[in-house]
């Protein structure tokens, strides 16, 4: 009894060891590659209740939302829910100082009153197809430029063909570096509204203080609703459009998850690069990550002071904030992380390895020789390129808002040069982008920006990589100087004199444009990078990029037998794992979930961060949870190893029976560089407990009646 007792415990941490919970895998594929070890794991289901073309699976009830989340539904009649930081830029648009729907929420007392969204659209995934054969047809014995022009116009004649006259969106993917091919098929649709978020006190509840960090106390969720026309098909918002009837929606479970049961993340990670040589890693610990920080430390700084001075300026910054702040943090992360895994001496091992592999059998010196050379010398040259394109996006394309109103019209301005005369409707997009610019910005801030971050440029970067007269003009202004003799010179943030322009419809007076301080700085700025960077960097990551073919093809091959997964690149994807608790460092264990009692701990009305409402202050002193909590707790959040990455944010967490048990909206500190080497022992994704989400519709917001709707499994 004893033996079978032990071999039965061997047995199970002999396969506990055994699961992979890295990978973010393909859906079509999961039957060949995955589906055997989710069953050992706990999945109840089969491959095709998760994907199927025919019949109504998971996949008819996952969405891209916007242009970098994910959603699902959860009512046949079209909600959604996805993060509280995925809606929050619609939160923000919505939100003014007197109808603050950031700081106290917004729940739509009907359905007239959800509101529309410019803009905002959601994409369903109808079918995908591997095209690799289509794709490579005819560039076999041709020149490399021949071979790519080819596979262009075939990927464009598949493209075409898929979108069906334009009832579909369609686009084919490289995978593996161009060694597979897939074609994507979707259904978007444009009217999508907000139907309820709460208050940020909630939704973002510990802030960027928390942010990236486990344990997290987050309800980072909001509800939409998907509208459609009276034929459930895609139309542009109108007020007789109709909720969507989905094939499919998630019924959503209040039994929870303990450690070890099942999980799978179904969405849309964005971006990862696993299988990077060691010269790249490197760039990204000893350069990129480092300087793409200290530019942002600058920014941060600034919006934080404006920010805290000033109600309005703290919303109409909000969402800008968050953005730049998110990144700084996981590139912190990722160094730490990184650094911890000793990722590049661990490449550089497996690169002499694969030289091992590749001499034994023979076809180093024919296939690989010359990409492990090429990668050597190209990645030195690339160095100094990708630091200026790195300062280039951080302080002249985004982060100096005077800059991207020189963008805007400096485009115009090459497209009426171009056709002599000003089209109407480019004229009206000009004039939405000008609206929208205004109202979420604040000069003094901007100046600022501008004052602090062109010097960074010129101290940072090689003369070369900038236009010759950005050292004198910095030496000969210096300090306000510089605000007082370019930035308040110009019109670009005279939102009067802007409008006249838009609206004259003379290009004469369009030209008088060129005569701007900031727009003739911003235009030498474009053109210098233009001519002298941008093909540059474009021609080296291009031949990187080609040479990652052959040598994933060749790691491949190198272990054979092995699945490999594609690197994220925003299309939908599977990722399992277990609900598990981890230890971050020497002598500390971290359970897998939180509880409204650690909201309580952190409570302090001091700390913008921490501030509780008082209401939900109240229902955890009158223990008023409803069905939602466990053993007299209301559960918060929880973490487990699903292998996720930007974009997973908003994605379902799925029990072994496929019920929604959590939102996933982020990943723990010392996992956030799995987007470059994962690591099963410190690598968690974080959700939203859903029974957090429903006791905060139901018991703090009062808006119970929206359950009514959802299918709720007890
Ligand atoms: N880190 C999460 C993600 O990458 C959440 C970001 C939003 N939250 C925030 N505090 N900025 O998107
Ligand atoms: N918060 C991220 C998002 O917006 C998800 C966290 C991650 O990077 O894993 O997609």
């Amino acid at each position: 009894m004893k033996r079978i007792l032990l071999v039965a415990v061997l047995l199970v941490t002999f396969l506990n060891g055994l699961v992979a919970r890295e990978g973010m895998w393909v859906p079509i594929l999961l039957g060949k590659y995955n589906l055997e070890e989710m069953q050992q794991m706990g999945f109840r289901l089969s491959a095709e209740d998760i994907y199927d073309v025919n019949n109504a699976s998971m996949k008819d009830a996952v969405v891209l939302f916007g242009g970098g989340c994910t959603g699902e539904l959860i009512s046949g009649d079209g909600l959604l829910i996805t993060n509280h930081h995925c809606g929050y830029r619609q939160i923000q648009m919505h939100s003014s100082v007197e109808n603050d729907y950031l700081t106290h929420g917004f729940w739509a007392k009907n359905r007239a009153g959800e509101l529309p969204n410019q803009g905002l659209s959601v994409s369903f995934l109808e079918r995908m197809e591997d095209v690799t054969t289509r794709v490579l047809e005819g560039t076999s014995g041709i020149s490399p430029e021949e071979a790519e022009a080819k596979r262009n116009r075939n990927i464009t004649a598949i493209e075409r063909e898929a979108q069906e006259n334009g009832k579909f969106r369609a686009t084919v993917r490289p995978f593996f570096y161009g060694n597979q091919y897939f074609l994507h098929v979707y259904k978007v649709y444009t009217d999508v509204r907000l139907v309820g978020a709460p208050p940020s006190a909630i939704g973002k509840f510990g802030g960027d203080t928390d942010n990236w960090m486990w344990p997290r106390h987050t309800g980072d969720f909001a509800l939409f609703r998907i509208y459609a026309g009276k034929d459930n098909e895609p139309a542009a918002y109108s007020k007789e459009n109709v909720p969507f009837k989905p094939r499919k929606f998630f019924p959503i479970s209040l039994k929870g998850a303990e450690p070890g049961d099942f999980t799978m993340v179904f969405g849309y990670p964005g971006r990862t690069t696993q299988y990077l040589p060691s010269q790249a890693v490197d760039l990204i610990l000893s350069q990129r990550n480092p300087d793409r920080i200290a530019i942002r430390d600058t920014k941060l700084d600034i919006m934080n002071s404006h920010m805290g001075r000033d109600a309005k300026v703290r919303i109409q910054y909000a969402s800008k904030n968050a953005g730049v702040s998110n990144s700084w943090k996981k590139w912190q992360g990722e160094i730490l992380g990184l650094e911890r895994l000793n990722a590049v001496e661990s490449k550089r091992e497996f690169e002499s390895r694969f030289r091992d592999w590749a001499m034994d059998n023979g076809t180093w010196d024919s296939a690989y020789s010359s990409l492990f050379n090429l990668f050597e010398t190209q990645y030195r040259d690339y160095a100094p390129l990708a630091k200026a394109s790195d300062y280039y996006s951080e302080i002249v394309w985004s982060g100096i808002e005077i800059f991207t109103m020189a963008n805007y019209f400096n485009i115009f301005l090459n497209q009426v040069e171009r056709q002599d005369e000003i089209s109407e409707s480019a004229a009206m997009s000009l004039q939405r982008l000008v609206d929208n610019f205004f109202k979420d910005f604040h000069q003094p801030l901007d100046e600022e920006m501008f004052a602090r971050l062109l010097p960074v440029l010129v101290s940072d970067l090689p003369s070369g990589h900038l236009p010759d007269n950005l050292h004198q003009v910095l030496k000969k202004y210096p300090g306000d100087n510089l605000i007082r003799n370019f930035y308040r010179k110009s019109i670009l943030i005279n939102q009067d004199r802007l409008n006249e322009l838009v609206t004259s419809n003379s290009v004469k007076k369009f030209k008088t444009m060129e005569n701007d301080p900031v727009f003739q700085l911003f235009r030498a700025l474009r053109n210098h990078y233009d001519v002298q960077v941008g093909p540059l960097v474009n021609r080296i990551e291009s031949d990187l990029e080609s040479a990652m073919k052959p040598y994933m093809a060749g790691i491949m091959r190198m272990m054979d037998g092995k699945s490999f997964y594609p690197d994220a690149n925003s299309t939908l994807r599977v990722s399992y794992g277990r609900v598990e608790g981890y230890e971050p460092r020497d002598g500390v264990k971290y359970k897998h979930y939180t509880t409204l009692e650690g909201i309580m701990e952190k409570d302090n009305p001091e700390i913008y961060d921490y501030d509780v409402p008082e209401r939900l202050r109240q229902l955890y002193r009158d223990r008023d949870y409803g069905e939602y909590a466990r053993e007299g707790k209301m559960p918060v959040c929880f973490i487990a190893s699903n292998h996720t990455t930007g974009g997973n944010s908003g994605s379902p967490v799925i029990n072994s029976e496929g019920h929604l048990i959590g939102i996933n909206f982020d990943r723990c500190w010392e996992g956030t560089m799995s987007d470059i080497m994962y690591d099963p022992e410190q690598c968690r994704n974080i959700a939203l407990d859903m029974r957090y989400a429903l006791f905060i519709i139901d018991r703090f917001a009062g808006a119970g009646y929206l359950l009514g709707e959802m299918e709720i499994i007890r």
